[in-house]
């Protein structure tokens, strides 16, 4: 997969790709991402990208023209283009599954008061990460490119994500590690006695508890 994203501020970006799990991922050629200064595409006299929006009001608008271009030269037919925005759709696990079908997405990351609206036009999905507004894009596109990298074959093993959070409408058992007593709490001791069905029975009954008390909405699709 190739991701191109579209920002003013690629600095943000450095420890992301080059970190952790998403940081092999790149290494191991399981991903290419490559960041590009909205900036680089302006014509205007010194780079510049926004202005003040026709009708009044307070903060800067991205101007069209710089990011058209940008997504116009970056776009081939098998592309997929995703503006970040509270005004998209609510991301999901669900979206993460779909995003890893395509070899080449697009991400734009907006700033400031946000987008011309005829940008829009050139967008194929536009994602909001939850209901609350962020000053940029960025952090919101760093959290759609980590949940669909870390589900492209080989970056983890696949066996983790069986029983993860949102798979089934269900959200993950509880997990322990040592020591076995942590101040007077004890590891269930289900798990420490070797029996992969009766351990495999109180995950899955965990995971049921645990998603009727926090989150009975996940029950009700399943
Ligand atoms: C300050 S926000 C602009 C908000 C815009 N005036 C509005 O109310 O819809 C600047 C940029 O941050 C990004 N952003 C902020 N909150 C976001 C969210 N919840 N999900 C995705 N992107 C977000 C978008 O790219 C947006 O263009």
């Amino acid at each position: 997969m190739k991701i191109d994203v579209l920002t003013l501020f690629p600095l943000m970006f450095d420890g992301f790709v080059n970190t952790s799990i998403i940081g092999r991922a790149v290494k191991d050629n399981k991903v290419t991402i490559n960041i590009h200064n909205i900036r680089d595409f302006s014509k205007e006299p010194n780079n510049r990208v926004d202005d003040y929006g026709f009708g009044g009001g307070h903060g800067m608008v991205l101007m069209p023209a710089p990011i058209f271009d940008a997504v116009e030269h970056f776009r081939t037919p098998d592309s997929l283009v995703i503006m970040m925005t509270p005004q998209g759709k609510t991301y999901t696990q669900e979206q993460a599954y779909n995003l890893t079908k395509y070899n080449h997405i697009i991400i734009i990351c907006g700033h400031y008061e946000g987008f011309d609206e005829r940008i829009r036009s050139i967008v194929d999905l536009e994602i909001s990460i939850g209901d609350y507004v962020l000053t940029g894009g960025e952090i919101p596109s760093m959290v759609v490119m980590d949940s669909v990298i870390r589900l492209i074959d080989g970056v983890i093993i696949e066996e983790s994500h069986l029983n993860e959070s949102f798979n089934n409408n269900l959200l993950d058992h509880p997990v322990y590690t040592k020591p076995q007593n942590f101040r007077g709490m004890e590891v269930p001791e289900v798990l420490l006695s070797g029996h992969h069905e009766n351990i495999r029975k109180w995950r899955e009954e965990e995971a049921l508890k645990k998603t009727l008390e926090r989150r009975p909405d996940l029950l009700e699709k399943r």
